[in-house]
C-alpha cells in the first residue's frame, strides 16, 4: 500500500519523508489556502518545493472547471516537475480531460469521488488514481469504507489499472480498514500516519527492557 500525506505543509511533508514511509503528497485548494499560499507563481513554486522533498506522486489540483481550461492548467502543472500528478475533479469536463491526459501519459488523480458510478467513469477515462472521500461520506451517514469495498470489486472484475486512493481519511481505523479492503493508496494527515506507531504495550515493554538493562549495567 502506498502512503501519501494529505497536506501542503512543508514541515509535515518533510517529517513524513524522513520517517521513510512516504510515497507521495496530495494537496487541494483548501490545503494550499490553509498554508496561506496564493497567486499562480507562489502556488507553482510551492508545488516545486514539495517535489524537491518527496520521491514522486505530488497531486496538484486544477482550479478550472471547463474542458479547455482544465487542459491548459493541467499541462502547465505537469510542466512544473515530472513528479506532478494532475488532480482533476469528477465532473463531465473533468472526465473528458482525464481521457485527454491519459492519452498523453500525463498522470491524473480524479478527485471528489463519492459513488461507484463515478469511480467507474474515472477508470474508463484512464485516471491513474481515483480518490473516494471516505470521511466526508461518513459525515453524511454513508459508510465511506463500503464504497471502497464496492469499487475494489468493480475494478477487480475488469482489471482496471486505476489505483484506488482512499482520501478524506480521518483516523487510523479508516487507514487500516482501507488496507484490509485493498485500497492501493491512502492519503492521510501526518497524525494518522504517526498514529500507527502507537501501542501502550510497546511503550510499557520498552520501559521494562530499558529498566532491566539499567539494573545490570549500572
Ligand atoms: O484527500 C482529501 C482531503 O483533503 C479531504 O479531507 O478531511 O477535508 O474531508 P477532509
Amino acid at each position: 500500500m502506498k502512503f501519501f500525506i494529505d497536506t501542503a505543509n512543508l514541515n509535515e511533508i518533510l517529517e513524513a519523508q524522513e520517517l521513510g514511509v512516504l510515497d507521495g503528497v496530495t494537496t487541494n485548494p483548501s490545503l494550499m489556502a490553509k498554508e496561506g499560499i496564493s497567486g499562480k507563481d507562489k502556488v507553482f513554486s510551492h508545488y516545486k518545493s514539495i517535489c524537491n522533498i518527496v520521491d514522486d506522486n505530488v497531486s496538484a489540483e486544477v482550479i478550472a472547471t471547463e474542458y479547455q481550461d482544465i487542459i491548459r492548467e493541467g499541462e502547465e502543472l505537469a510542466e512544473i516537475d515530472e513528479k506532478i500528478v494532475v488532480k482533476v475533479p469528477m465532473i463531465k469536463d473533468g472526465v473528458r480531460a482525464i481521457k485527454y491526459f491519459s492519452e498523453r501519459e500525463i498522470r491524473t488523480n480524479c478527485t471528489l469521488v463519492f459513488s461507484a458510478g463515478q469511480a467507474l467513469l474515472a477508470a474508463k477515462a484512464g485516471a491513474t488514481y481515483m480518490s473516494p472521500f471516505i470521511g466526508r461520506l461518513d459525515d453524511v451517514t454513508y459508510d465511506g469504507l463500503k464504497l471502497i469495498e464496492q469499487i475494489r470489486i468493480i475494478y477487480d472484475n475488469y482489471g482496471y489499472p486505476t489505483q484506488i486512493l482512499a482520501a478524506s481519511i480521518r483516523h487510523t481505523i479508516h487507514l487500516i480498514k482501507s488496507a484490509e479492503i485493498g485500497a492501493d493508496v491512502a492519503t492521510c494527515p501526518l497524525n494518522v500516519i504517526t498514529g500507527l506507531l502507537k501501542h501502550p504495550l510497546t511503550d510499557i515493554g520498552l520501559e521494562k527492557f530499558l529498566a532491566d538493562h539499567r539494573k545490570v549495567n549500572s
